[in-house]
Order: structure tokens, then sequence, then C-alpha cells
């Protein structure tokens, strides 16, 4: 695939919302989901620790962050962390990992990452796909939502037990651009989407949310990728938007590893 490079400027001050990253948080603003309310959330483990989320998105395959790195196991079915005996849940191992062949990690393009799991899971009432399609890119100002078990403290790095989610609004990308936001640093694309606060309230996803859902209309739109510290107004988070390119990219790799 021909992958084309933008630029790559400045980019040391940014963090990836991985737990292990120099932040991490978890969901700012937002409330406790109703369990299993968002069946197709999965939580992605390296070695028994919480790192990313994920998305269920068909029995064998979850949709993720590509600076997710190292997942070894998908725990879907999850509402609290902590209970590790609930019988709704469903675990499965990372048989294999296809990270976009244009992921740029200083660029942050294209943070899209498929893991394919060991075993299909079985669909119940906790454990659910959701069905891609095609989306609009989301207007400025529409609300959408996002979700994980990332901080939900800037001042404690710690996962939430329990999934959260938050409101958030799309902000325009010449906006998101402009100097007092990321000033092209780094460029916000097409390929990303910016939702964060409605200039009042402090919404925003945080370390250990990445590779976790942004849904406008209940549509899968983008995926949690970065940000700079959390909840801060002027530095909402970034996802990476689900166009039609990359839902090909997605349709077709899963094909491919049928075979
Ligand atoms: C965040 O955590 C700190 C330290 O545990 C605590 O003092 C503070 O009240 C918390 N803030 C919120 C908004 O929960
Ligand atoms: C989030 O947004 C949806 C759609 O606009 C709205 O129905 C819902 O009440 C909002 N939830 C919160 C907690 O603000």
């Amino acid at each position: 695939m021909f992958c084309l490079r933008g630029f790559s400027i400045f980019i040391s001050c940014f963090i990836l919302l991985v737990v292990q990253s120099s932040h991490g948080s978890e969901i700012i603003g937002g409330t406790e989901v109703k369990p299993h309310s968002l069946p197709f959330m999965a939580l992605l483990e390296t070695k028994n620790k919480p790192v990313c989320g994920g998305i269920l998105i068909n029995p064998s395959w979850v949709l993720t962050a590509a600076h997710c790195t190292d997942i070894k196991e998908v725990l879907l079915g999850v509402h609290s962390i902590k209970a590790k005996d609930d019988q709704s849940r469903q675990v499965r191992k990372v048989k294999s990992y296809v990270s976009h062949p244009c992921y740029d990690k200083d660029d942050k393009v294209n943070d899209l990452q498929l893991l394919k799991l060991n075993k299909p899971v079985k669909e119940t009432k906790t454990v659910q796909t959701l069905k891609i399609k095609p989306v609009k890119d989301p207007a400025a100002d529409t609300t959408c939502r996002v979700a994980g078990w990332g901080t939900t403290n800037n001042s404690k790095k710690q996962m939430s037990d329990v999934l959260m989610a938050v409101n958030v609004t799309v902000i325009d990308r010449v906006k998101c651009n402009s100097k007092d936001y990321y000033n092209f640093k780094p460029v916000i694309t097409n390929s990303m989407i910016c939702a964060g606060s409605n200039g009042k309230n402090s919404a925003d996803t945080c370390q250990g949310d990445s590779g976790g859902p942004l849904l406008c209309n209940g549509e899968l739109v983008g995926v949690t990728s970065f940000g700079v510290n959390c909840g801060l107004i002027e530095k909402p988070g970034v996802y990476s938007f689900l166009s039609a390119k990359q839902l090909t990219w997605i349709q077709k790799t899963m094909k491919k590893s049928e075979i």
C-alpha cells in the first residue's frame, strides 16, 4: 500500500492514550454506563493489565488503535474490571493483529488496528458485535459519545473499575488546527475527528481509553486515538475517522484472513 507521509514536527509533547504512556487517564466528565448497555465494548490487556479499549465488529475481530501494541487478551462482556467471575464475560486470546499499513506514530495518521481472536465469541445479551457501515463525517457541534475504562481523574493515573461514557462535541478541523488548539502539531487531517468540550464543560477521553469507540447517533464513527493531557478545552480528544477508505481496509483485511 502506498502511504502518504504528512508533516511531523514537535511531536514530543503528545500522548497516546494508552496507560503505559507518559500520561494516563479515564473518561473525563463522564458517568458510569448502565452495565452491558454497550455490549460491543472490549477491554484489552497486555500481561494481565488492562491498557486499552476496543470494539467487537465481528465475532472474531476487534477494532482498536494501532498504538495499542502487544495486546495479549481481549475481554468481552465486562462492566466492572474487578468482577473477574462475572458469568457475562468471554475472554479470548489474540491470534493475530494487523496494524494499519499506513499508521504513522509521528503524524498519528491511520491509528487503527485489527485483532483477530483465537476463537469467535458467542453472541449473548452482554456480548454483541457492532456492525460497521459507511458513515458521514460528523459536522461541527454534533454530539457524539465516547466510552472506556480509562483514567477519570488527571491526577490519578489509574484505570476506572467500571465502564464510563461521556458526550463530546465535534470540533471543526480548522478550529482544531488553529493556534490555540493543536496548531498543526500534529496536522489534524480529514481522517481525524476532534471532539471534546461543548465550550463550557470538561468532556474527554484519557489514558486507557485508546481504541474505544466514538459513536454518533449510535453509529461507530471513530476510534479513540490521542490528545494532550485530558479534559483541556483547547486540546480535545482526537479520533481516527472511519471513512469509506478505512472501512474498505477493514473489510479487506478481515476477508483476506478468513482464507
Ligand atoms: C482526583 O484525584 C485527587 C487525588 O486522589 C483528588 O484529590 C481529587 O478530588 C480528584 N478529582 C476529581 C474531580 O475527582
Ligand atoms: C448525550 O447526548 C444525547 C444525544 O444528544 C442525549 O440524548 C443525552 O441526554 C446526553 N447525555 C448526557 C449525559 O448528557
